[in-house]
């Protein structure tokens, strides 16, 4: 393609070190797409004549048509997928193939192509944690009323419902949408036709082209849009948020899932044995989807650190820019899939749960709230008293409730029979009804407005690319 300056072709290293056709093929309906659009375009300005300018669409259609039936070839001599498609384009159509890169250059092809694939990984994203939100609600519902410990420190603090809990990764899920529909906005500006760095003198149509790719607005700096990856990192980064939250529950179902736990039994579907201990039923996909947040982070990483130094405009540093993008995009997507597969399925355990909130002294709380609000005891004291009585019951190899009033009594002469009524689990959770809390009839609400929500929201849009 540049022939015409160099006496010399490159050596095998540079061509190896310089080809992105192994993982920028990936890119290829998008290249097309644009390549289209552009085309159109310069037919329609009188750039390129009409007869030309349909010659190179149907010849595109046919390039595209290849693709999808045989794949696209992988010749490192011809770098990428913009020289790949050109060359077969040429071979297809001749020499009038080369009037298609009029008024563009590969870095504003590159950046409008990369925009497009980021685009549609952001609806992806969209659409599956719609799928996991849903999931998330259904099992909260049909636990809001399930006693479990709630811990901090993961030691039993105070007894929560399983409702509750399910809700509080809704709710991190939620956010996570608005993550990447923000980066949709942002990227909804179209850099096709800022050319090699400076624009172009041909009189282009910028408007028309970024309205036949869905962007709202040509970009309007030329040397910006071809050196801008910030919407990569923009999906990198809300990807890196979700697997941060996707991590963390997979941590939660695999300490469920553990047998001092026993809290739940992972689908069978999401899990697999052992060759060795037959008894064994491992939490693999949880594990991974925890494994590949960390690769997801470090693909924001990567991507980071390669901007960072880069003068304006173009530098083939750049090219780095897909393949951390593509990797992140594949495990994120597998990840958001597989934790809504086990949200959907996991069976609970929750007379397990309701033991082991029964047996944490989890409404310790409760007893120190009651001296408070019918004794009149100031909090610390109250949280003293209760020591007392934890330390008893530990003693006796009890719960709190089921000490007689008579020690209770002695520990502390105000605690009257009432007592027993703040004591239980039940009264623990149902007394919590502070905006956003845990009693059942909070969380009923709030998974009431989440379907609401989440039924209000229109189906994501159907931009193809
Ligand atoms: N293969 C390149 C990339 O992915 C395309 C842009 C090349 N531009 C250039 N000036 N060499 O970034």
């Amino acid at each position: 393609m540049w022939g015409g300056r160099f006496a010399e072709g490159p050596s095998a290293v540079m061509r190896e070190i310089n080809a992105s056709i192994p993982f920028d093929k990936q890119l290829w309906r998008e290249d097309i797409r644009a390549s289209k659009a552009h085309v159109a375009m310069l037919g329609a300005q009188g750039i390129v004549s009409k007869d030309d300018a349909e010659t190179i669409r149907d010849g595109l259609d046919r390039i595209a048509q290849e693709y999808e039936r045989d794949g696209v070839p992988e010749d490192w001599d011809l770098e990428d997928i913009h020289m790949t498609v050109e060359s077969r384009l040429t071979e297809l159509i001749g020499p009038v193939a080369g009037r298609l890169h009029t008024a563009r250059s590969r870095n504003d092809q590159v950046a409008t192509d990369f925009r497009l694939w980021t685009r549609a990984a952001n609806l992806r994203s969209i659409a599956a944690l719609r799928r996991l939100r849903m999931a998330l609600v259904e099992r909260a519902d049909e636990h809001a009323d399930a006693i479990m410990p709630g811990f901090t420190h993961l030691q039993t603090a105070q007894p929560v419902t399983l409702g509750h809990h399910l809700m509080a990764y809704h709710e991190m899920f939620a956010r996570d949408e608005t993550r990447f529909a923000a980066a949709n906005e942002r990227l909804d500006e179209c850099p096709l036709g800022s050319a090699a760095l400076a624009g172009t003198g041909f009189p282009i149509d910028r408007e028309a082209t970024a309205r036949a790719l869905d962007f709202t607005a040509p970009t309007r700096n030329s040397l910006d849009a071809v050196s801008d990856r910030d919407f990569a990192l923009d999906y990198l980064m809300a990807a890196s948020t979700t697997a941060i939250h996707l991590s963390r529950l997979a941590e939660e179902m695999i300490i469920w899932a553990s047998q001092p736990f026993g809290f739940a039994k992972l689908p069978d579907s999401l899990s697999t044995g052992s060759s060795i201990m037959p008894q064994k039923r491992n939490p693999d996909a949880a594990e991974l989807v925890r494994g590949h947040a960390g690769r997801i982070i470090g693909a924001m990483n990567a991507l980071a650190i390669t901007m960072k130094g880069l003068p304006l405009a173009y530098s083939k540093d750049m090219q780095d820019d897909k393949p951390p993008v593509f990797e992140a995009a594949g495990l994120h997507d597998l990840s958001l899939a597989a934790m809504a597969g086990m949200v959907g399925e996991t069976t609970f355990v929750t007379d397990r749960m309701r033991a082991a909130a029964q047996a944490g002294h989890a409404t310790a709380t409760d007893l120190a709230d009651w001296l408070v609000r019918e004794a009149d005891v100031p909090f610390r004291e109250a949280h003293h008293i209760v020591g007392e009585a934890v330390k008893l019951a530990d003693v006796k190899a009890c719960s709190l409730e089921e000490l007689p009033l008579s020690d209770l009594r002695k520990i502390d002469e105000r605690i009257d029979e009432r007592v027993f009524d703040a004591l239980s689990i039940e009264a623990s959770v149902a007394s919590r009804r502070s905006y956003g809390g845990t009693a059942p009839d909070q969380v009923r609400q709030r998974i009431a407005e989440a379907r609401e929500a989440l039924s209000d929201i229109a189906p994501t849009a159907s931009r193809d690319t």
